[in-house]
């Protein structure tokens, strides 16, 4: 029996946990929604049970006798529902211990503009209350969220985002997350009740395109769009409407500096080494970008 269940497993920072848990000997419940996904992803020999988040019951059953969950499920506009469905799930099958990943903190508020932000704030809530011991994982935003832009950056060597190419961003890897969170699942003790904000270095997009540039060996340019502009791309592209709300509130926290601050003691504290830089990153991706 699995003392630990990652739910999301499939996705980034469920799957690179789920790599960083094994590496310390543990052998986690990957809580998925499709069998045949994680079997691709996680390999076959991966330790599956099949649960909707939107199935409460189904997640029960699948969680039963486990004693630390990780929640870390993708954003939408039910999102608050369906985290909450697998805390009481947790907790009915006898779990102890819930760590989640949260939004970054200037993202997260009852009064947030994205819904995905208020969201998150329900469900911390919801957590405090729940009579569990848990933790909350805020991460800045993800180095990973340029993937999105691979094809233009192939194609064309442009990174287009609505952020101004000289404002200060502390991005993460989702492997940086993911490396944090095993540690704390294999013990929780010393974590409960905190919040952990972590970032990796400061960096500007303009730097990352840079740093791309010079990795991949060909020109790359980063272009600040203006959020009219990255809006009518989005609705153009048939984006929902909450999605385009949520990225367009994320650039206007990150144009007020919100995703500013370099954060990087709770990766070294915790990992014992320093967050993977967007050098690291680019070179781990060059496959892809090129
Ligand atoms: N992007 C950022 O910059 C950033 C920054 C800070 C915090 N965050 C937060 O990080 C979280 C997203 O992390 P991520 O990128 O690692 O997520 P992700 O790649 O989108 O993965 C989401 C996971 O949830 C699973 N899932 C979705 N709907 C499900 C359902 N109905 N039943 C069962 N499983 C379901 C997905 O399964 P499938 O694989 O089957 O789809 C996948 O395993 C969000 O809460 C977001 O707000 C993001």
């Amino acid at each position: 029996m699995a003392s630990i269940a990652v739910v999301g497993a499939t996705g980034n920072t469920g799957r690179a946990t789920v790599k960083e848990l094994k590496a310390l000997g543990e052998n986690p419940l990957c809580v998925v929604r499709s069998a045949d996904k994680a079997k691709e992803v996680l390999g076959a020999d991966a330790n599956i049970a099949v649960a909707d988040v939107d199935d409460r019951a189904g997640l029960e059953k699948a969680l039963k006798g486990v004693e630390r969950v990780f929640i870390v499920t993708g954003h939408n506009p039910k999102s608050d529902a369906q985290q909450i469905n697998v805390i009481e799930a947790a907790k009915a099958a006898g779990a102890k211990f819930i760590l989640k990943v949260s939004g970054g903190r200037s993202v997260v508020g009852p009064d947030a503009e994205s819904v995905v932000g208020r969201g998150h704030h329900i469900v911390e809530e919801h957590l405090r209350k729940s009579g569990l011991a848990w933790c909350v994982l805020s991460p800045g935003l993800f180095m990973q969220n340029v993937m999105g832009q691979a094809a233009s950056i192939k194609s064309d060597g442009k990174m287009i985002l609505p952020f101004p190419k000289d404002l200060k961003m502390s991005f993460i890897d989702v492997r940086d997350t993911a490396a944090v969170a095993a540690r704390i699942l294999k013990d929780p003790s010393k974590h409960n009740g905190t919040i952990y904000d972590f970032t990796g270095e400061q960096t500007t997009y303009e730097e990352f395109a840079k740093v791309m540039s010079d990795v991949l060996g060909k020109p790359v340019t980063y272009i600040g769009a203006s959020l009219e502009a990255a809006e009518a791309g989005m609705k153009l592209r048939n984006m929902p409407d909450w999605l385009v709300g949520h990225m367009i509130a994320i650039a206007r926290v990150g144009a007020q500096g919100g995703f500013t601050a370099e954060k990087t003691e709770p990766v070294r504290d915790i990992v014992g080494r320093a967050p993977i830089t967007t050098r690291q990153f680019v070179q781990d991706h060059k496959a892809v970008l090129s």
